[in-house]
């Protein structure tokens, strides 16, 4: 007979310890109400000072553990004192790490600058990288394994339509392969590395780069991928969950493009860029 494990409990995440980094806001924050929907207890980890819906609500509304934390995760110092903060938080236990603080600029290659260029080195590559050494420190510690799901972007595998993005394109292409390094290194110790790479998504983000176009402009990029939306927040959560639960037990190294198809081409003859 096959192996006919049940598929939905294998998707719970009731009593598990998760940290969201960029949760304050935007992508983070929808990924934190997913993990707490689905049972998982969640320290988040932003800079800002308050986030923009009281993480603490959620505990409430799911029954689960929630903390908000204030943290840069640019600053050594700030990123190990929230990670060792969170994990006190969570009783010393953690089965997964969402980094998702990022930035990013729109700006012609050569105007970028020095300074923009290591900022979002600093937040997108480093912060992403030690808070990853933090967690797979832990998991090593604990021997039971875990789960980190990385944000890569389409801009670690194309420049997008109507984007001028360098240093961010560098940024998630470095992520990317992060993710990879880190799942063929931890995989001898059931820590399992996967990415997920969204196109062009309802955020902060995007609407302070729609806002330097045109109005025209922004409505024909977002009719670039061939669903001919922007993705919502909402439409990343079952791909982040699925991969930090057992459903994914046997999948490491692997990247999710929620797109909209815009990874596989665009749709000829809707659009017409400069
Ligand atoms: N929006 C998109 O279209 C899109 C597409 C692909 C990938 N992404 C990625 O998704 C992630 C989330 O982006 P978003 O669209 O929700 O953006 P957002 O600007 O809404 O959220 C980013 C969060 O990161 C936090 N942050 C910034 N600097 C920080 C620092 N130094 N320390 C701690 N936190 C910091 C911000 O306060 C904010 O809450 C980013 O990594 C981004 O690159 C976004």
């Amino acid at each position: 007979m096959a192996d006919l494990q049940e598929v939905r409990p294998a998707f719970e995440l009731r009593n598990r310890n998760y940290i969201v980094t960029g949760g304050a806001q935007g992508i983070g924050l929808a990924l934190t109400h997913a993990i707490c929907e689905m049972g998982g207890n969640v320290a988040v980890l932003d800079i800002q000072s308050e986030p923009a819906v009281a993480i603490q609500s959620l505990s409430s509304k799911f029954g689960t553990k929630t903390v908000y934390i204030q943290t840069d995760v640019t600053q050594q110092s700030s990123l190990q004192t929230g990670f060792s903060k969170a994990l006190e938080a969570l009783g010393g236990r953690l089965d997964g790490l969402v980094p998702c603080a990022g930035i990013a600029i729109d700006k012609p290659f050569v105007e970028q600058t020095w300074e923009e260029f290591n900022k979002i080195q600093e937040i997108n590559v480093r912060g992403t990288f030690f808070m990853a050494q933090l967690a797979a420190k832990q998991m090593l510690a604990q021997g039971s394994g875990g789960s980190m799901v990385l944000i890569a972007s389409q801009s670690a595998h194309i420049g997008l339509p109507g984007y001028r993005m360098a240093a961010y394109n560098a940024s998630k292409g470095a992520v990317l392969m992060l993710a990879r390094a880190l799942a063929v290194e931890l995989a001898p110790h059931a820590i399992r590395v996967n990415t997920i790479s969204p196109g062009f998504v309802d955020s902060e983000m995007t609407r302070i780069v729609r806002a330097l176009k045109t109005q025209q402009q922004g409505a024909q990029m977002w009719l670039a991928p061939p669903l001919q939306r922007l993705s919502t927040q909402s439409d990343l959560t079952g791909a982040v969950i699925y991969l930090l639960s057992d459903a994914a037990r046997h999948t490491t190294a692997a990247d999710i493009p929620i797109t909209g198809g815009l990874h596989a081409g665009t749709i000829d003859g809707l659009i017409h860029y400069e």
